[in-house]
């Protein structure tokens, strides 16, 4: 069985082919992210006109790389990111999908993008051991979810305010650092002193919830003051101090509920800080560490069919009259 996944929640346009045995034939990403730089942050109408262009040759793309004809492809279902994500970007994805499915006769289910992000280890490592779970990271979202099982997972805490990534690109545009500014504050960062800024210790409580909100505003007051702070020595105690939530959140998580595995996933999964930390947690605690390739942390279509395969099984195909949810929570994917 094949099945054609799709992406447009955000400013990658994508399409992937993949098998029930999660093999990934083909998997191609288009990018608006240039006509964004000058923005600093993904501008939606764009996003979404963008999409209607791109769209089209990304599936054919897709096809081709996988070896199926375009026409007659060999596809037996499609899957779809249905929400969340930017409204006017997530209708041309769910329209190309409809129509596909229209066209080629077959079965189409809408996806949760967060759902997506959570099978993006599993196509890389299909035999992983379960329980795991999973620190989500990235711009638009920060989770720590347990999966019992693919499609079977439990959301234990999420953030209250700014997403990490969201909160990284802040504090890079306050520092004046291109967008997106995760990438240039993780490099910077590692050259740098983390005890160069006295930061806040956030979100202290029992729960597992995150805050990033404070720990930004922290950054610009304490640069407005200290003005002679090296740029470097700003991203690696902002970059501590992230990663230090996010690992104690994590551990917290660990404590509680016994894991074989623990996995990171999401855009912010690149950072070097995050990486190594959570390596460190899973030799602690002797489990597998799933880190996935840079490929699989950011938005990709694969693993929407990956996530699209299970729903298939779990829940059945989607309605052709299925709207798309940009406010979608993974709390709330049956
Ligand atoms: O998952 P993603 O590609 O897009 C969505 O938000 O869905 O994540 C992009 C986010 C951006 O906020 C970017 O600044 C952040 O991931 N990011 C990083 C790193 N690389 C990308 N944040 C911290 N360290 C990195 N190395
Ligand atoms: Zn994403």
């Amino acid at each position: 069985m094949k099945i054609l996944g799709i992406e447009t929640s955000c400013d990658e346009t994508a399409a992937a082919v993949v098998d029930e045995h999660l093999h990934v034939f083909s998997s191609v990403v288009e990018s608006s992210i240039d006509q964004h730089r000058a923005f600093g942050g993904v501008v939606p109408e764009l996003a979404g006109r963008a999409h209607v262009t791109t769209i089209g040759p990304v599936v054919r793309r897709a096809l081709d790389d996988a070896d199926l004809d375009p026409h007659h492809p060999e596809i037996d279902a499609i899957a779809v990111t249905s929400g969340p994500g930017l409204i006017g970007s997530l209708l041309v994805g769910l329209s190309a999908a409809k129509a596909y499915s229209l066209a080629w006769g077959v079965p189409f289910v809408g996806v949760n993008h967060l759902e997506g992000h959570l099978f993006a280890p599993l196509l890389e490592r299909p035999d992983m051991a379960w329980p795991v779970v999973t620190l989500l990271v990235s711009g638009g979202h920060s989770l720590i979810v347990l999966q019992s099982a693919p499609g079977e997972h439990r959301v234990l805490g999420e953030t209250i305010d700014d997403a990490a990534g969201e909160a990284y690109d802040k504090v890079a545009r306050w520092l004046g650092l291109g967008y997106p500014g995760g990438p240039e504050i993780d490099r910077l960062a590692r050259e740098g002193s983390p005890d160069a800024l006295k930061l806040p210790v956030s979100m202290t409580g029992d729960d597992l919830d995150f805050s990033f909100s404070g720990l930004k505003t922290a950054v610009v007051r304490a640069t407005e003051k200290q003005h002679d702070v090296a740029l470097r020595d700003v991203a690696a105690s902002f970059q501590a101090a992230v990663a230090e939530q996010l690992l104690r959140k994590l551990r917290a998580a660990m404590v509680a509920h016994e894991v074989k595995g623990v996995a990171l996933a999401g855009g912010v999964a690149a950072n070097s800080t995050l990486r190594e930390g959570v390596s460190e947690l899973a030799r602690e605690f002797g489990v597998e560490v799933h880190l996935p390739t840079m490929a699989m942390c950011t938005d990709n279509a694969a693993m929407i069919a990956a996530a699209g395969l299970y729903r298939l099984g779990i829940s059945g195909p989607s309605s052709l009259a299925l709207s798309a949810l940009p406010n979608w929570q993974l709390a709330d994917v049956s």
